[in-house]
């Protein structure tokens, strides 16, 4: 058995020990739990044990290596909660071990400090062959885990503090020299919840799981300025079984974007994000609410979200790919969606993102399959939708239904589409010729 089957029958086992996450809705809330097992640690150890002080100038840096060191180390039975008592913990980045809580009381914030001039770099990630605003390496993340499993950041709503100003500013300076770090990273991790807690300020992407599997994302609150440049909320990037709910996201760039790696390098790679689900999200951007793309290099299917709403956002659903991606984006399932004051209700576009460099193959051409959008309903939308598929691969099976898009004062301007086949059942106002009108959701199923 090969490493490829071996990884999809493990994550076929993965899956079916976990029903209750794509269950049907016979009036039960549907939740993440399952997809990451509850864990109670009987071992608790506080930062001030190892002379944290939360008086907001301390830096801590020591404090958490040296806790983080004590649980990688004495690998106490069921794991270590590491608790931060209210305060304000100034520390440089620094690394989550497995078998882990990180546990931030209410008015407990660990903030980042400012030393952009020491921050530590790494290579860049083998899907994207370059940091992903600069080439090269790029910055570590404040907080990473990196080959980790069963780790948990939660409490009482305490807060992550990114302290972004000083990288978005550089951003806008252009003094940068590599691209700017995550809030919170995972690569090659599985079993992580992040869930009652609060991320403000990140200095680029909040959360990037990449490479990771069975990752929950649940009653979360994630803030950053709407001119903070990149400050994406949840990335999941080449990962599967990932979970976000009930959550609040308002930040300057996508609330939630699936991607899986950049041109001839995520083609490469090849790892897919998949069964990736998203449900009860509220929130804000100057660009999209739900986002595929436009890293979908190896490929993006079985997506689920629904029960989304959105108010000031650019776009409200946003699928992006482009040639030279490769890939595919396929069996994605998005609804009952409120958009309230955008530029776009839904985009599915095939020319957009750019290149890592000229490597790039303009023969390798995404394929974008099996969208279905039900129930999408919203007010003060300029324009409801926009699908532009790609001339020599056309984007086929995309099913809308029940969508009522409309702008103020009866001032919304038509759909556009081109390059695209599909089904439209009780779409208004009405799409293009090219969505064919179809008196039932059957022929909207999967057949890829
Ligand atoms: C943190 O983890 C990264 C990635 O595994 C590693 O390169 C780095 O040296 C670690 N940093 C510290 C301070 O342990
Ligand atoms: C924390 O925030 C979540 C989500 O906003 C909320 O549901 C929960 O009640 C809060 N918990 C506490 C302890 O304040
Ligand atoms: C399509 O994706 C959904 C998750 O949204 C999943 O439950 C279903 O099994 C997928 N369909 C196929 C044919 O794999």
């Amino acid at each position: 058995m090969n490493g490829n089957m071996l990884r999809i029958l493990m994550m076929l086992m993965l899956y079916s020990s976990s029903p209750a996450i794509f269950a049907g809705a016979d009036g039960v809330v549907e939740t993440c739990s399952g997809i990451v097992p509850m864990r109670y640690r009987n071992d608790k150890i506080s930062i001030t044990d190892f002379g944290g002080v939360g008086d907001g100038k301390t830096v801590n840096t020591k404090a958490f290596r040296a806790a983080i060191f004590r649980i990688e180390h004495l690998r106490r039975r069921g794991g270590t909660l590491l608790y931060i008592p209210p305060g304000v913990y100034l520390t440089d980045r620094f690394n989550l071990t497995s078998r882990m809580t990180l546990y931030l009381a209410s008015g407990a914030v660990i903030k980042a400090t400012q030393d952009t001039a020491n921050w530590p770099l790494a290579d860049p990630l083998p899907s994207y062959g370059r940091g992903r605003e600069l080439p090269g390496g790029r910055y570590m993340s404040f907080i990473l885990g990196d080959g980790v499993h069963d780790v948990i950041i939660t409490g009482e709503n305490g807060t992550i503090d990114g302290s972004g100003d000083i990288w978005w500013n550089m951003w806008r300076q252009r003094t940068l020299q590599f691209t700017r770090p995550h809030l919170i990273e995972f690569m090659h991790s599985r079993h992580i919840i992040i869930s009652n807690v609060i991320l403000k300020d990140s200095p680029f992407w909040n959360v990037h799981p990449i490479y990771c599997s069975n990752f929950v994302v649940r009653y979360a609150t994630i803030l950053a300025p709407a001119d903070s440049p990149n400050t994406d909320g949840v990335d999941p990037d080449s990962s599967s079984n990932v979970c976000i709910e009930d959550s609040y996201i308002s930040t300057g760039d996508d609330l939630v974007a699936i991607k899986s790696g950049w041109d001839e390098y995520g083609i490469a790679y090849g790892r897919p994000s998949s069964h990736i689900t998203i449900r009860r999200l509220t929130g804000s951007s100057p660009y999209a609410g739900i986002a595929i793309g436009s890293e979908t290099s190896g490929g993006v299917e079985h997506v689920l979200a629904e029960h989304i709403n959105l108010f000031n956002v650019g776009v409200g659903i946003h699928v992006k790919t482009n040639i030279g991606r490769g890939g595919f984006i396929r069996n994605i399932t998005i609804s009952n969606v409120y958009v309230e004051n955008a530029r776009r209700g839904i985009k599915i576009s095939g020319d957009v993102g750019d290149h890592p460099d000229d490597g790039f193959n303009s023969n390798a051409i995404p394929v974008v399959t099996d969208i279905t959008m039900r129930t999408v309903w919203g007010q003060n939308v300029l324009q409801p939708g926009l699908v532009k598929g790609i001339k020599t691969a056309p984007f086929t099976n995309i099913c809308l239904s029940d969508i009522n898009l409309y702008g103020s004062l009866k001032e919304t301007a038509p759909w556009e589409c081109s390059d695209v086949k599909g089904f439209a059942l009780k779409v208004s106002p009405w799409p293009c010729s090219e969505l064919v009108s179809t008196d039932g959701a059957s022929l909207c199923s999967a057949n890829y």
